[in-house]
């Protein structure tokens, strides 16, 4: 299976762009499915091989044209929180989409697809349902009956120039006087840096050894969720004291912080992290990856002070 031509859905986010711009330096020809063609898009409307284009991703007669010619579907569209409660937001951007999209590229002969799927996705046995959502968008596409070669990328949670982690930790301790409640202190996490995530995908395109395969994926260290926020605070040069919140604390701060436009914070997330982040084994080695630890990249771009400029994961 020769791939030249590639859609891209979630191709203008944080994992998207890394991506997209190793797919055009590679000599892919790119689409990217985007809902906003203008917003801050100025670094993948300027690359070689990438079209742009805004269309409604839910509409399945969109998808159909749009994936006229093309070899192959990278799917990274996600969502960490919904706007409701009861997982309706989750089913219609995780399951429905890739119903959808399994329709679309059986109409249009397309017989390989990626999917950036999340460590402990489960569509039984998941508590959140962030990962039951993404267990069963797997579930769909590994078991679809269309002879489409599936591989789906399992991460722990993924740093980088513009990652939602470190950033986000970064800005909540600049906005913290001295004293820091911390939910789910104790939960494990494997953080994985994004060119590393980048490069197995790019790697696995084309080898049939990928086909139906999923790749858990972990960095070098396994951290706890306090590690990495102390972690990150010392590395902005920040006094916090980090106060550990119980478990029943960290569910009253999730119920409150479901309130809050954005939500910082959900039930949800509190339900994702009842369980650890981390590999048994990872699959970075099979593509002879070794995985960058956090202390190269972090303090490149958390670090207001000490800015690299001439840092980018694209
Ligand atoms: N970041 C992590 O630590 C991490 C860890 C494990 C797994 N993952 C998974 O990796 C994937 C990429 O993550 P990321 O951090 O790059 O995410 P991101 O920066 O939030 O980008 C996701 C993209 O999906 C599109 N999107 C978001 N909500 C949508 C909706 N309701 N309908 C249609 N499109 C929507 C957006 O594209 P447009 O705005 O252009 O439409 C956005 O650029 C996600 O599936 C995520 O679950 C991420």
């Amino acid at each position: 299976m020769l791939i030249k031509k590639i859609v891209v859905l979630g191709g203008t986010g944080f994992v998207g762009s890394s991506l997209c711009n190793r797919l055009s330096k590679e000599g892919y020809q790119i689409k990217i499915l985007t809902r906003n063609r203008e917003y801050n898009r100025e670094n993948l409307i300027l690359l070689p091989n990438v079209d742009l284009i805004e269309t409604d991703v839910g509409n399945l007669n969109n998808l159909n044209q749009h994936l006229i010619g093309c070899d192959m579907v990278i799917n990274l569209i996600g969502i960490l929180n919904e706007r409701g409660n009861v997982g309706d937001g989750f089913k219609k951007v995780h399951v429905e989409l890739i119903k959808k999209l399994i329709k679309a590229c059986e109409k249009n002969g397309i017989r390989r697809f990626m999917y950036l799927s999340a460590l402990n996705a489960d569509s039984k046995n998941a508590k959140s349902f962030y990962l039951k959502t993404k267990g069963k968008a797997e579930e769909l596409l590994h078991s679809n009956k269309i002879g489409m070669k599936v591989t789906s990328f399992r991460p722990s949670v993924i740093f980088g120039k513009s990652d939602s982690f470190f950033n986000r930790f970064a800005n909540l301790l600049k906005m913290t006087p001295i004293f820091f409640p911390l939910a789910c202190y104790k939960t494990k996490f494997a953080p994985i840096y994004v060119l590393d995530l980048v490069e197995m995908v790019i790697k696995a395109i084309n080898d049939s050894s990928s086909y139906d395969r999923k790749f858990n994926l972990c960095g070098p260290k396994i951290y706890t969720l306090k590690d990495l926020v102390a972690y990150t605070a010392k590395t902005m040069d920040k006094k916090c004291i980090i106060i550990p919140l119980n478990n029943f604390f960290s569910l009253m701060q999730a119920k409150i912080f479901d309130f809050i436009p954005g939500k910082p914070f959900s039930t949800d997330n509190y339900l994702s992290a009842q369980t650890d982040s981390i590999c048994k084994s990872n699959d970075l080695k099979l593509y002879n990856i070794n995985p960058t630890p956090i202390e190269d990249i972090v303090p490149k771009y958390i670090n207001n002070y000490n800015y690299d400029s001439f840092y980018s994961d694209l």
